[in-house]
């Protein structure tokens, strides 16, 4: 393992030295490259995959192979980040026995350095079967976007009294099974606050306010290349989809009036080659 890697370990260390944890997604080796030569500590191959990769309308219907073909091309070039695989829908929710088979192939094939599943105390068997196969664990509470539909719709969580208690008792249930870390996704920020008190394990925040212990966003989202939507709790550093889409026109002006290729991006023949040639 190469020394500068960051480990599990290490991120369960920021609890304490309170050093703020940077969690940024990627699906591909040109992004994972960006990404970890920044020195973001988690790269998160996120099922988000789905939406802003592969288009499709929802993360639900994202494969346990579609996951490992990405998670391969992120592992495969990451030097200093910990890379966490994200278990698709119905890759865990079966039975404990295929959470754990699946947990496996997210490591083995995939080569990702730890899971990451959504669901709060209903998920703790899972959590602690996969943990106890040898599998660090992040759990996802707050707004679960793959069972957004029971949720009634990508809303915020906790809003009520009963509704942020049971978000609490679901953070120290996941604790307990072994998670290492949370991710609290779209969570009001005193509730988000309450539950980085209630455990002893960093919770990483997405809309989920500034008293986390670390923070993630969907890269695609916060440099403007998924344009569907943008969610309120993400900051848009760049519009990157318009540079791209003007270098794209200028192209395709470039080409239609003659300016591309020039000379320098052309190859050339000495002439008494191609003196033969032309007398054919
Ligand atoms: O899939 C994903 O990108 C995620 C983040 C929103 C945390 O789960």
């Amino acid at each position: 393992m190469d020394q500068n890697k960051i480990t599990v370990p290490d991120i369960k260390a920021r609890k304490k030295s309170g050093a703020k944890i940077s969690m940024l997604t990627a699906y591909d080796y040109p992004w994972a490259l960006l990404v970890d030569k920044a020195g973001i500590d988690i790269i998160l191959v996120g099922d988000s995959l789905g939406m802003v990769v592969l288009g499709y309308k929802d993360t639900v219907s994202v494969t346990m192979d579609e996951m490992i073909h990405h998670i391969k091309a992120v592992s495969g070039v990451v030097k200093r980040s910990l890379v966490v695989g994200d278990m698709p829908f119905g890759s865990y929710n079966v039975t404990v026995e295929k959470a754990v088979e699946n947990a496996n192939r997210m490591m083995k094939e995939g080569r990702a350095d730890c899971i990451k599943l959504e669901g709060g105390k209903n998920m703790a068997p899972v959590v602690s079967a996969i943990v106890n196969a040898g599998i660090p664990v992040q759990g996802h509470i707050g707004l679960t976007p793959q069972t957004a539909s029971a949720l009634g719709g990508f809303k915020v969580q906790g809003r009520s009294a009963e509704a942020a208690r049971a978000l609490i008792a679901d953070a120290k249930a996941l604790e307990a099974a072994g998670c290492f870390s949370l991710v609290l996704e779209a969570i009001p920020a005193p509730i988000a606050k309450i539950v980085t008190e209630s455990v002893a394990i960093p919770t990483i925040g997405i809309g989920a306010g500034a008293d986390c212990d670390g923070q993630v966003l969907v890269t695609h989202d916060m440099v403007g290349l998924f344009d569907r939507f943008t969610p309120k709790f993400v900051k848009q550093y760049i519009k990157i989809s318009d540079e791209i889409s003007g270098a794209i026109l200028q192209f395709k002006d470039d080409v239609e009036n003659k300016r591309f290729p020039e000379e320098k991006h052309s190859f050339t023949i000495k002439s008494d080659e191609l003196d033969k040639v032309s007398g054919t």
